[in-house]
């Protein structure tokens, strides 16, 4: 059976679609398009090919998962029962990791913003680092940890410097200064860690090691300030698993463990914090053609409101229809937001013949996609999880009414 889109939990049988061991037509006698599927069994092997390529290259490497890929409960368990750890950015990811029983000591918190709550939730379940972007939050973390007398380990996210890049702190000189005077006032923390994420889709092996060249360069900054790191965060930045098979991602692990070797100083642990690399070619969105146009324009019943261009995704589309006819044949593809901006995909590659009420399938949309959805009024879509011959509704829009966390 031929795979489609390079995954293998996805074939062409007979010319109808496969998803795993179930019949995408079985699937659609129950629901109606457009629906999002989730495949188990991908997300698993995913993260068994990261944690068997970086575990076989680094003795001191650990795996957190980054929820903001996705979010949603049964995703984010699945991840916990494989033994990863989780990255997370707010109070409601944290409520869910502890409500999913992810060990503190294998959770990590922080982003641009930190409020309050999340600062004190942080330090009372005794959670492994805040990561900081802001220096002047730290003297707001050592307050909460002093009245709970606790020493508080804290990853500093440094800024890559890249064009345009504002998260994280720059350490130039005159800020290296005032982090060793808040360093030297704040006695209930601890700089254990310094993070860098470069970017999102890095398909070159360069951008990997850019980041890791910024990292060691600011590790020795700070080493030669009298501020010693003691772990390094390389982030995440993957693309989806389809698109970097396992030995491109073996080749970037070598070239990583090669230049933190030959470094000065040697690390205690080494994270990674992949998200799309994990999930994102586990997810997919089933469609169905509403209209066709005579310049060979199609449009969808779903637009950018659950497939947004900001997720950054590497879709593909394939007519499932049909599935056995040749996709070589420039097709426009629009979705149902009222606006002219709600292109999908220009000059794709498609079948000859398009029809209304045509069945499209959208692979790669299982990471950032409901992250970065938006409010439109129309309904959501049933999402589903398949796992071999199997599927289970996970969100049903007429009862669930929003899968956001809370
Ligand atoms: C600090 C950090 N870590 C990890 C990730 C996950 O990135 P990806 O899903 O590209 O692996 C991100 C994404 O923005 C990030 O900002």
């Amino acid at each position: 059976m031929k795979r489609i889109s390079g995954n293998p939990y996805l074939k062409k049988k007979e010319g109808a679609l496969l998803i795993d061991e179930v019949l995408l037509n079985e699937i659609l006698k129950t629901y109606t398009t457009p629906v999002i599927i989730f495949l188990e069994n991908r997300v698993r092997n995913n993260i068994n090919t990261f944690l068997k390529v970086f575990k076989s290259v680094f003795n001191n490497f650990q795996c957190l998962y980054s929820f903001k890929a996705n979010f949603l409960p049964e995703i984010c368990h699945l991840v916990q029962s494989e033994g990863l750890g989780a990255e997370l950015i707010g109070l409601p990811e944290l409520k869910l990791a502890l409500k999913l029983q992810f060990p503190p000591d294998k959770i990590i918190v922080g982003g641009p913003y930190l409020p309050q709550e999340l600062i004190e939730k942080c330090i009372q379940e005794k959670i492994k680092e805040i990561v900081v972007y802001n220096m002047n939050d730290l003297i707001r973390i050592n307050s909460v940890a002093k009245n709970s007398k606790i020493i508080q380990d804290i990853c500093l996210r440094i800024n890559t410097q890249k064009y345009g890049s504002k998260l994280g702190i720059f350490l130039n000189q005159s800020n290296v200064i005032k982090l060793k005077k808040i360093i030297n006032e704040c006695e209930n923390l601890k700089i254990t860690t310094l993070l860098s994420h470069y970017t999102t889709q890095m398909n070159n092996i360069e951008l990997f090691i850019k980041n890791v060249n910024i990292l060691l360069d600011n590790t020795k900054i700070l080493s030669d300030a009298g501020i010693k790191i003691e772990n390094i965060n390389l982030g995440g930045g993957f693309p989806e698993a389809v698109i970097m098979p396992e030995n491109q991602l073996r080749e970037v692990a070598i070239e990583i463990n090669s230049l933190v070797s030959n470094f000065e100083i040697n690390f205690k642990n080494i994270y990674f914090e992949p998200g799309r690399y994990l999930v994102g070619d586990a997810g997919l969105l089933i469609a169905k053609i509403i209209k066709v146009t005579d310049n060979r324009w199609i449009f969808l019943n779903i637009g950018n409101h659950i497939c947004p261009k900001f997720a950054k995704s590497s879709m593909r589309f394939y007519n499932v229809t049909r599935i056995e006819e040749p996709h070589k044949f420039k097709t426009s593809i629009a979705g149902i937001l009222p606006t002219d901006q709600d292109v999908l995909a220009k000059d794709y590659f498609f079948t000859y013949d398009l029809k209304e009420g045509d069945i499209v399938v959208i692979t790669n949309v299982g990471a950032y996609n409901l992250t970065f959805s938006n409010r439109f009024p129309y309904l959501l879509p049933n999402i589903i999880l398949v796992k071999n011959k199997t599927t289970k509704n996970i969100f049903n829009p007429l009862v669930n009414s929003d899968f956001s966390i809370n």
